[in-house]
């Protein structure tokens, strides 16, 4: 398979499979998960909870996106990478908008830049799409909002809100956005987005009727034990794995049976 380009994205439906994205944020998995075929690694600012450690996306800085996209973009070679444009760095002006996301994309090495907003930010993808920066949208329950919304819940219930999320997925599109992440929302709500509108939907908690789905790595490989909603479908027992392994090797050191004469040098 060729190297998949924003061009390349697309809505999912008759020949066309959905897109497959999950987030990474270092080297070593970005490879894996390329390999495995993965079409986007997202470099989210959801490291601040499963590689930082801290409650919310709030804290991480720009400097830490790059990093990680770096990390990242070392270790693809057929995905498209992405990368979040963190909280402080984004929402001032389009003119900071623009300063970060060009560090992200000619320091870290990504093709597209993801900022959570609906109305508030139809200037700010304008600003960046005019100027070559390829933009991907977030709707429904965004991370950076939690305080503003009062904790992570579904999004869209009532039929206003179902009806703005609709119009606000329309305005990003207008403004230039290539695709749109859509997390938390009834699938029914998902559905009606994603038809009204001719770039690619990429859902978390959205239900199957989107143009592709998207996972934070941690919850797909069973290794984060934080947090854990319930469309975060666990493809593996990562924890429980690396619990044995290295509980393996603390008893191999400890009875001595590590290291052996294969690992030993004359
Ligand atoms: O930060 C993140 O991981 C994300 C995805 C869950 C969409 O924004
Ligand atoms: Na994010």
């Amino acid at each position: 398979m060729s190297a998949l380009t924003v061009d390349g994205l697309h809505k999912s439906g008759g020949d066309r499979e959905p897109l497959v994205a999950v987030t990474a944020y270092d080297y070593t998995f970005a490879r894996l998960a390329d390999e495995a075929g993965v079409d986007i690694l997202l470099v989210g600012d959801s490291l601040g909870m499963v590689v930082q450690g801290e409650a919310t996306t709030l804290p991480v800085t720009l400097d830490h996106m790059v990093y990680h996209t770096r990390c990242v973009s070392r270790g693809r070679s057929r995905a498209l990478v992405v990368a979040d444009l963190p909280f402080r760095a984004y929402k001032a002006s389009p003119a900071q908008a623009l300063d970060s996301a060009a560090r992200l994309m000619a320091e870290g090495g990504c093709e597209m830049v993801k900022l959570e907003g609906g109305r508030p930010m139809v200037e700010t993808v304008a600003f960046l799409q005019e100027r070559d920066i390829p933009v991907m949208g977030h709707l429904g329950l965004t991370p950076q909002s939690v305080h503003q919304l009062g904790g992570y819940r579904v999004q869209g219930r009532s039929p206003d809100q179902a009806a703005a999320l609709v119009e606000e997925a329309m305005d990003l599109e207008r403004a230039g956005a290539r695709a749109l992440v859509l997390e938390a929302v009834p699938r029914e709500v998902a559905r009606r987005v994603t038809e009204s509108v001719d770039i690619p939907v990429i859902g978390i908690g959205a239900g199957p009727d989107c143009d592709g789905q998207v996972l934070v790595l941690q919850d797909a490989l069973g290794l984060f034990e934080g947090l854990q909603p319930r469309f975060a479908k666990r493809y593996m027992d990562g924890a429980g794995a690396v619990r044995d392994a290295l509980g393996g090797f603390c008893r191999e050191v400890r009875s001595g049976a590590f290291p052996a004469d294969e690992h030993s040098f004359e």
